[in-house]
């Protein structure tokens, strides 16, 4: 419907407008923006801006509307709820409108709507006001009407007054029962609201099927619930794995026609109702707050744990729990006004790719880099993103000028979803990825790449970047893990010429390092102790940090319970490392190499003078796992805070045990050890159904 241009033009002009939100736009280009922007998240269901930046959009109209009410026409987008009406299904009239929520972001905006509820209420200060919160389902709303306690019909929201007949569709979910006995609780007629969604772990299977199918990956759980509920053939809707939560009685009559809701004193009785005639909710009794300072402290704990949910969840939504306050607030023609959502910190924003730049890691890989403009994502402003690798840019259909989509999900480091093709303007620039090493353009020397490998390397660095690289890995945590001793000391010491190789490390004038600038005598000593400490680590960590190609923490450990001392590795041939289980050819590739290369027989020598353990100790041999022992063959994870033990210790005596740990509740998990406050992994098990369930008491029990 919006040709390319007219989208390039409708974005260019809503970065400039949000980048400057004071600058002047008149109302009838504000409208049409908007206009667009609805139509990219309801119809394409493919947002080009994050629902922060459209509420901005949103206000912004709304008052200069509230300024010059002359000015408002009855299409402006201010004058009804967004619509996601097609001609794909009839349309069908809601019992009464389907409303949307006021959004909030921060505690002060939650205060400012304890306060305003207040007004509207009639309540003083020391009134009290409880609240009762949800999760806000990030999917598709249905509406669902009961008739005789017999299921009737479904319809999405639409424009919220009608929506889209999508009956049989949600007839083939077994989250929505046919029959439930409203009759017993005196009612007739009953129309619901809720939210169709689906599990993230399903989500990703169904991903899984679609690239073997040859179909292209749906961009989330959201579109791809929303999309399913519109399905052409019923049975396409039912294949998708959707689940409805419902979050609302909007409509219930009794025989003689008379209001039902009337007699609900509260919104959590109403969730409780539908609970015990078999509908899926989220349990309330846990979400119930006695004022809005609970409510703050709750939202922020279930934005910690987001992640973590089982279901996409993009914030709260706070309710008003009592249906008089309810009733004395009333609604706006767009939301109640006794309803706010509180939208967690998008994961999702767009931004421009505004170039590309180069690392180079300690093998030679290089490593292509999106520098984008600086923007807020889930708490923290993005500039740089990795782009892993050539066939990762082409994939993407990445080009320079691009807009794109971002995510942050949680702790996990940035990523691109997605370009925008649809917004370009002409001006894009395809990206070469380099054929010489970025790094060294005098020599020029040429990158490679091996058959199989997704990653182009320098293998003849000549300008100690890769040394640089190798030594900031060497202390690195999974290295030898010396405490304190970051990338910004390594540069410094590496720059003054005082570290050349690994083995410098072991050998610092501490005196001299406390004269520098920014240390003294205290940090000089702290790292003297952190590098003593880390001399006697165990070997498999030595033989890990010397960045051996391929070879990772898991064959670093193999192999050190196999030799003496290091030097053993010498006159090992490719049998010897193939005979160890899970140690390829492809490894022994590569320490053969290595060892076979003076200089480095050369620095290990060093590090041995300067006092580094190079011989197997005790903590290098495997752990005798007897044969009759109790959790062989098990898996386990542990949650929650655990009192006896440290989460390291507890994993070490479930191996001791014979079992194996594992970081996530699945189908594979045979046991969870549930600690105090343990959370949703608890949940998750429960709701699985096959893994035991233990204390931590009775997991140590299992040791004699
Ligand atoms: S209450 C009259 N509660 O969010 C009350 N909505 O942005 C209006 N949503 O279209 C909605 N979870 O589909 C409510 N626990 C929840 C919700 C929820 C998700 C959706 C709903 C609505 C949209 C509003």
């Amino acid at each position: 419907m919006y040709q390319k241009e007219l989208q390039s033009q409708y974005y260019k002009v809503t970065k400039q407008f949000l980048a400057n939100p004071s600058s002047a736009l008149d109302i009838s280009s504000l409208r049409d923006i908007l206009r667009y922007h609805e139509w990219r998240y309801s119809i394409k269901n493919d947002p080009v801006i994050s629902d922060f930046e459209y509420d901005q959009l949103y206000k912004q109209l709304e008052s200069i509307e509230t300024q010059h009410p002359d000015l408002i026409t009855p299409d402006s987008p201010t004058q009804r709820v967004s619509s996601d009406l097609t001609e794909d299904f009839p349309s069908v009239a809601h019992t009464v409108p389907m409303l949307s929520l006021d959004n909030s972001y921060n505690a002060e905006d939650l205060k400012k709507f304890d306060q305003t509820i207040r007004k509207l209420a009639g309540l003083q200060e020391h009134d009290s006001l409880a609240y009762c919160l949800e999760p806000k389902f990030d999917g598709g709303s249905v509406a669902i009407v009961y008739e005789n306690d017999q299921y009737i019909r479904a319809a999405t929201r639409g424009n919220g007054a009608m929506g889209e007949d999508i009956t049989l569709n949600v007839k083939t979910l077994k989250s929505v029962p046919l029959h439930a006995a409203f009759s017993k609780a005196g009612i007739v007629k009953a129309e619901l609201r809720g939210e169709a969604v689906i599990r993230k772990d399903i989500f990703e299977e169904l991903n899984k099927s679609r690239l073997k199918l040859g179909l292209s990956e749906f961009a989330n759980p959201r579109n791809s619930a929303a999309g399913g509920l519109r399905m052409k053939q019923p049975t396409d809707t039912r294949d998708r794995g959707i689940e409805v939560f419902l979050y609302q009685i909007g409509f219930a009559s009794g025989k003689n026609d008379e209001d039902m809701l009337a007699s609900i004193n509260t919104h959590q009785q109403q969730i409780e109702l539908l609970s015990q005639l078999g509908f899926k909710l989220e349990d309330p009794s846990e979400l119930i707050c006695k004022d809005i300072d609970e409510v703050i402290k709750k939202v922020s704990a279930w934005e910690g744990k987001r992640e973590a949910y089982p279901y996409e969840i993009d914030g709260m939504v706070v309710k008003v729990n009592s249906r008089e306050i309810q009733e004395k607030c009333g609604y706006t023609q767009h939301h109640p006004k006794w309803a706010i959502a509180y939208k967690f910190k998008a994961k999702q924003a767009t931004t421009t790719l505004e170039n590309v730049t180069y690392q180079v890691g300690k093998i030679g890989s290089i490593t292509p880099v999106a520098k984008v403009t600086p923007t807020q994502l889930a708490g923290v402003t993005v500039s740089s993103i990795s782009l892993h690798n050539e066939e990762f840019i082409k994939s993407k259909d990445l080009r320079i000028g691009d807009r794109i989509i971002i995510e942050r999900a949680g702790d996990v480091i940035p990523y691109i979803v997605k370009s925008l093709p649809d917004l370009r303007t002409g001006e894009e620039e395809v990206i070469n990825f380099p054929e010489i090493c970025p790094f060294n353009d005098v020599e020029r020397v040429q990158l490679l790449r091996s058959e199989g490998e997704s990653a182009w390397r320098c293998t003849n660095c000549t300008c100690g970047e890769q040394t640089l690289q190798k030594i900031i890995f060497h202390v690195s945590k999974d290295a030898m893990d010396i405490d304190g001793f970051g990338k910004s000391y390594v540069d410094r010491f590496f720059k003054l010429g005082w570290i050349k190789d690994v083995s410098d490390i072991y050998n610092l004038d501490y005196q001299e390092i406390a004269q520098l600038e920014g240390f003294g005598k205290k940090s000089a000593d702290k790292l003297e102790s952190a590098i003593g400490k880390a001399k006697s680590n165990p070997l498999s960590r030595l033989l890990y940090s010397l960045s051996i190609h391929h070879l990772g923490k898991k064959a670093s450990k193999l192999i050190a319970q196999e030799i003496e001392d290091i030097y053993a590795l010498q006159h090992w041939d490719t049998e010897h490392f193939t005979s160890i289980k899970d140690v390829g050819p492809v490894v022994a590739k590569n320490v053969m190499a290595y060892f076979s290369i003076q200089d480095n027989i050369d620095v290990i020598r060093k590090l041995e003078a300067h006092g580094v353990n190079i011989k197997q100790l005790e903590s290098d041999k495997p752990l005798e796992v007897a044969e009759d022992a109790p959790l062989l063959g098990k898996t386990i994870l542990f949650t929650g805070s655990l009192e006896q033990m440290t989460r390291n210790e507890a994993k070490k005596i479930a191996e001791a045990l014979g079992a194996k740990n594992i970081s996530a509740v699945s189908s594979n998990l045979n046991i969870l050890v549930a600690g105090e406050k343990a959370g949703s992994k608890l949940k998750k098990a429960q709701e699985l159904g096959t893994v035991e369930i233990m204390s931590e008491s009775e997991f140590l029990a299992l040791r004699v």
